[in-house]
């Protein structure tokens, strides 16, 4: 039965194929710069639903997750110590991981982030967990890097609020901080070592051989019949126009409310809304947003920019309504949700060896 199953899905693969290729390359030459107003709305409508009128199981449009990381594990380490070091806020009282929770998918469970003296942001905390396969870093987008994306929290006042200058000026009075630098840059403690070193970090934070990644290398048997529904229904709902790539997500903008008003239903305006408008000041922009990632997903609640859905059934609810003006039955709901579980993958390997588990990424 299993190995008919097996064969079936196979099958399907190879006959699909060149009809993939080709969907997919259109989906990403008219997608990818994806307008949002009026009658350009209406246009991506339509193509969302000629995706969602096509075939089934479009697998091409996703790649799984390498299974080794690229970063060199010495500056990794380092790293490490500097992404949990609360020397890099004004007051001493938060790291980069007191927000990015390491052992809580590389987030927290607060609806907004809170920094330093309690101070309450407007917008929820993603991942840095394969953050690095993210085509730009933040809700709207605005840093292209994450070496640039550092400089965000360090001087946010309403974050860690603090400087270089003040940074540097801690960390040069800890012996064993200069001699880690000075074993691994040439140029010693230094801005630019500093940063380079939590990027290195942030760099294996990968998650692998979730269950979806060995579905892709050709393991048919790795998603459960519920799971396997859900894939079908992620993608001819037409999820799989946003959320795709080798992030499920991050690789492309797209605007929150092509199919209804999202804001108008959740009630109160933050400029933070705006989303990519406050980055560009285009009006096109308003209310668009870089479409997350959704490995992990299942480990990051609460959800959207604003944190404002709690559970991942409202999230998927939420956006087939919003995105696709689609009302989900219960059962499509908790497909979706299931296949969302596929793509929770292990724990990276840089933090698995702190914890004490098995070393080894398959
Ligand atoms: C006060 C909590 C807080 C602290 C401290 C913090 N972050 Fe963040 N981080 C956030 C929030 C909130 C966002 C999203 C902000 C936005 O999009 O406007 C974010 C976004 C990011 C992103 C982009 C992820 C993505 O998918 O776009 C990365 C990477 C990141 N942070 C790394 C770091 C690093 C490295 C540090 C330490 C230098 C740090 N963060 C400190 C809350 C925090
Ligand atoms: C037109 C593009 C588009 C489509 C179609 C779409 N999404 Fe989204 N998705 C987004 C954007 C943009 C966000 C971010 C919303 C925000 O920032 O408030 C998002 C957010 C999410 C989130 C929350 C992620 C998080 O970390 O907060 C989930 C879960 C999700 N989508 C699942 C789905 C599912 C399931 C479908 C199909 C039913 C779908 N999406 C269809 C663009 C889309």
């Amino acid at each position: 039965m299993k190995t008919e199953l097996k064969l079936k899905i196979r099958n399907y693969f190879s006959v699909f194929s060149i009809c993939l290729a080709t969907a997919i390359y259109i989906l990403f030459r008219f997608t990818s710069q994806v307008p949002t107003l009026g009658a350009e709305k209406e246009k991506l409508k339509q193509q969302i639903f000629a995706i969602s009128q096509s075939e089934p199981l479009r697998t091409g449009a996703f790649s799984p997750l390498p299974k080794h990381t690229s970063a060199n594990p010495e500056k990794a380490r380092l790293g490490k110590m500097l992404f949990e070091d609360k020397r890099l806020s004004k007051d001493d009282s938060l790291s980069c991981a007191s927000c990015h929770d390491l052992y809580h998918g590389g987030a927290n469970s607060l609806k907004t982030a809170v920094g330093i003296r309690g101070q309450i942001g407007e917008v929820n905390t993603p991942t840095v967990f394969n953050s690095q396969f993210n085509f730009r870093q933040f809700w709207d987008g605005r840093a292209a890097s994450l070496n640039e994306q550092i400089e965000g929290p360090i001087h946010s006042p309403i974050e860690m609020a603090t400087s270089w200058t003040e940074i540097l000026a801690k960390l040069e009075q800890d012996k064993r901080v200069i001699e880690e630098f000075d074993k691994i840059y040439p140029k010693g403690l230094h801005r630019e070592s500093v940063i380079d070193a939590i990027v290195e970090f942030e760099k294996s934070l990968i998650t692998p051989n979730s269950a979806f990644d060995q579905f892709l290398r050709g393991d048919a048997s790795a998603l459960s019949a519920r799971q396997l529904a859900g894939y079908q229904k992620f993608d001819t709902l037409g999820c799989v126009a946003c959320h795709q790539g080798r992030n499920i997500g991050g690789n492309m903008f797209q605007s929150l409310g092509i199919a209804g008003d999202y804001f108008k239903a959740r009630g109160g305006f933050l400029n933070s809304d705006l989303g990519r408008y406050n980055v560009t000041k285009r009006e096109q922009d308003k209310y668009v947003f870089r479409v997350p990632s959704l490995r992990n997903v299942e480990l990051t609640a609460p959800y959207f920019h604003d944190g404002a859905v709690p559970t991942l059934e409202e999230a998927v609810r939420k956006m087939a309504k919003y995105q696709l003006g689609r009302n989900l039955v219960a059962e499509d709901v908790e497909d979706i949700v299931e296949f969302l579980k596929a793509l929770t993958g292990q724990l990276p390997v840089s933090l698995q060896s702190v914890r004490g588990t098995a070393n080894e990424a398959q």
